[in-house]
């Protein structure tokens, strides 16, 4: 391993025990990571929060075995060390990267090719707040959903982390029209903002009668859904003919009893996948397309891709981070300033 020299032995950690409520968190100390031959420690500048961060404090998404048990699945930071075998990275740059876990602490390790140069134009707070979601969306969107320009785009949860990408990646990658459900019209308006063409709020109208009128009765050509059980029916429904739906969370149920018919009668796809299972492989030939073919793009007009970051705070208000997100009053990104 290479590393800067007077590394600490010690470093400080969001601490989740055996799980519960945000107030299980606490600040507690540790070794740091030791990086194998193909990885990377970073010292952590802040830490994106995500809605898989609370579902693995809670106790229903359990980390991988062979990761990290502390939560945090997205950096920005300063490599300090690089395993034998890493040629790309050197200690002294500034990354953002992926984690396979362990992102609330001072220092994470990750694959080397799970890491991306900072955007152009972007703060260390703004780049950790990229990799969960553009990863996510890229994924989901654009490699399994196949999202091409001129197409329509149908997003729950508009104003998510999740959703907030994908208005913005979508309207970089030349979608026609990009349709977003929220609960409110706050929501709606802070979506429309970021670039969508059209709101729906989900708890008054019905978004398939409302997606067939803003597509002239078309229906959406991707749909990017994170509701579950209770959308499934209605999203073959407000499918165009050959649409693609792309499944990346359950939120409010796993099982469904569907007719199945337009599937077949409208040629549908219905996919998905969860990006933190995936081998590390695949996620470093995501992380090799986003910087190809997204990374320049904030180099052209960082404002168009720019994330929206809602709020931040100190590694010690953890709780309070993780509150905001249960709430579900954030429009955008929650980051942890882990260096401050
Ligand atoms: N598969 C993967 O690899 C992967 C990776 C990352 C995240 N995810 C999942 O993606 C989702 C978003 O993550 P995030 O970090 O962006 O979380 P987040 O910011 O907390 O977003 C949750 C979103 O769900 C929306 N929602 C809840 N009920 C809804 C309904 N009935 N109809 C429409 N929208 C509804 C909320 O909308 P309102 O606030 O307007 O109610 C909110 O926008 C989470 O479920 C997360 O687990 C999956």
């Amino acid at each position: 391993m290479n590393a800067t020299s007077a590394l600490p032995t010690t470093m400080q950690f969001v601490d989740h025990g055996a799980g519960g409520p945000a107030g299980c968190m606490r600040i507690n100390n540790g070794p740091l990571p030791v990086v194998s031959d193909d990885e990377v420690l970073i010292r952590v500048a802040a830490a994106g929060v995500n809605r898989p961060d609370v579902s693995q404090r809670s106790g229903s998404y359990p980390a991988p075995a062979d990761a990290s048990q502390v939560m945090g699945l997205e950096i920005s930071g300063v490599i300090v060390a690089v395993g034998s075998a890493v040629t790309r990275w050197k200690a002294g740059d500034a990354v953002c990267a992926l984690t396979p876990g362990g992102g609330y602490a001072e220092y994470c390790k990750t694959p080397a090719a799970h890491c991306l140069p900072i955007p152009s134009g972007l703060s260390m707070l703004e780049a950790a707040a990229l990799c969960e979601t553009f990863f996510t969306v890229w994924a989901n969107v654009f490699d399994r959903a196949r999202l091409t320009a001129g197409e329509t785009l149908l997003i729950h949860g508009g104003s998510s982390g999740i959703g907030s990408t994908a208005i913005q990646l979508a309207k970089a990658f030349g979608a026609s029209k990009v349709i977003v459900t929220c609960g409110d019209q706050a929501k709606i308006d802070y979506a429309l903002k970021l670039g969508a063409d059209a709101g729906i709020n989900y708890k008054t109208e019905d978004f398939v009668e409302a997606t067939k009128a803003a597509t002239d009765g078309r229906g959406a050509d991707v749909i990017l859904d994170m509701v579950g059980a209770p959308y499934f029916q209605k999203n073959l429904a407000a499918a165009a003919l050959e649409g693609r739906i792309a499944q990346i969370a359950f939120q409010h149920g796993v099982k469904a009893e569907v007719n199945m018919q337009p599937l077949m009668m409208k040629r549908l796809t219905w996919t998905g996948s969860t990006l933190r299972a995936r081998p590390k492989s695949a996620k470093a030939a995501i992380a090799a397309s986003l910087e190809s073919q997204v990374w320049p793009k904030f180099a052209q007009n960082t404002d168009a891709l720019r994330p929206n970051i809602h709020a931040t705070f100190a590694l010690s208000e953890v709780v309070k981070a993780h509150q905001m997100m249960e709430a579900g009053t954030h429009f955008g990104k929650i980051v942890l300033r882990v260096e401050e």
